[in-house]
């Protein structure tokens, strides 16, 4: 029996996890976070700085929901990348009216790029499944230009006590239910609160972001710190 971690050597299960997914998963997405993961992604992609919209990477874009949001905020070209060709090919079908985005099936923490190519990247919802963060920190540096800008979205647990046991509650019964009934995969659907119980907090995240490469890591709390995003400079 196959079973997801976030360490360890499952980098093959966790690509074969996401293939597995990929056909429900923006259903599965706005059904589950009640549509508040785009007012997420807008609110990240609002952070960046005008001068760096040139060239974006999308890491872990899956189906690339914020590679095509990001053309509402002036980004000009955008190059989504995903270990996962399933959702590659969802997204590559989802951008027909995207010419301009370019798909690149690549592991994060070994990217097919030149130094100093991309003036911005952002990450949304991926990086708690990348095996070796620090690596692909460093790879992120490696490719952004300087002063160029990196963007995470990522899950957090909410501080409060009460919203903390009522998220839980949701996140650790009805979520994998749900889930798992829709898109046949229930393992999948246990392995997303699980990981996100699992992830660093955010100030030891932070640190991460800034032994790796980058300069001034700013953080802003969303929805009682159900998810956080992390704005750092290169
Ligand atoms: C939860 S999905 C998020 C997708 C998208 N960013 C979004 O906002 O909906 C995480 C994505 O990260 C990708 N991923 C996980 N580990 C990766 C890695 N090491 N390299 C590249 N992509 C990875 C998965 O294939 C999956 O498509």
């Amino acid at each position: 029996m196959k079973s997801y971690t976030t360490s360890g050597p499952n980098r093959k299960l966790i690509k074969e996890m996401f293939d597995s997914i990929a056909g429900n998963y923006d259903l599965l997405n706005r059904i589950l976070s009640f549509g508040v993961d785009n007012l997420w992604r807008k609110r990240g992609l609002s952070l960046f700085a005008e001068s760096n919209k040139e060239l974006l990477l999308d890491l872990g874009c899956g189906t690339g929901d914020l590679s095509r949001l990001s053309y509402n905020y002036d980004f000009k070209n955008v190059v989504g990348a995903d270990f996962s060709m399933e959702m590659l090919v969802r997204g590559a079908r989802k951008n027909k009216k995207f010419p301009d985005i370019m798909l690149c099936n690549s592991d994060a923490e070994n990217l097919p790029f030149k130094n100093s190519l991309f003036s911005s990247c952002c990450i949304a919802f991926a990086i708690r499944n990348f095996q070796n963060r620090e690596k692909a920190l460093r790879e992120i540096s490696r490719v952004l230009r300087n002063k160029g800008q990196l963007m995470i979205i990522e899950f957090s647990m909410p501080e409060n006590l009460m919203i903390r046991t009522l998220y839980k509650i949701y996140f650790f019964n009805f979520l994998p239910f749900i889930g798992g009934l829709i898109s046949g995969n229930f393992r999948a659907y246990k392995y997303l609160p699980r990981s996100v119980d699992k992830f660093i907090p955010v100030d030891k995240f932070s640190r991460m972001i800034l032994n790796n490469g980058f300069s001034d890591v700013k953080t802003y709390r969303l929805s009682f710190g159900i998810a956080y995003i992390y704005m750092a400079t290169r």
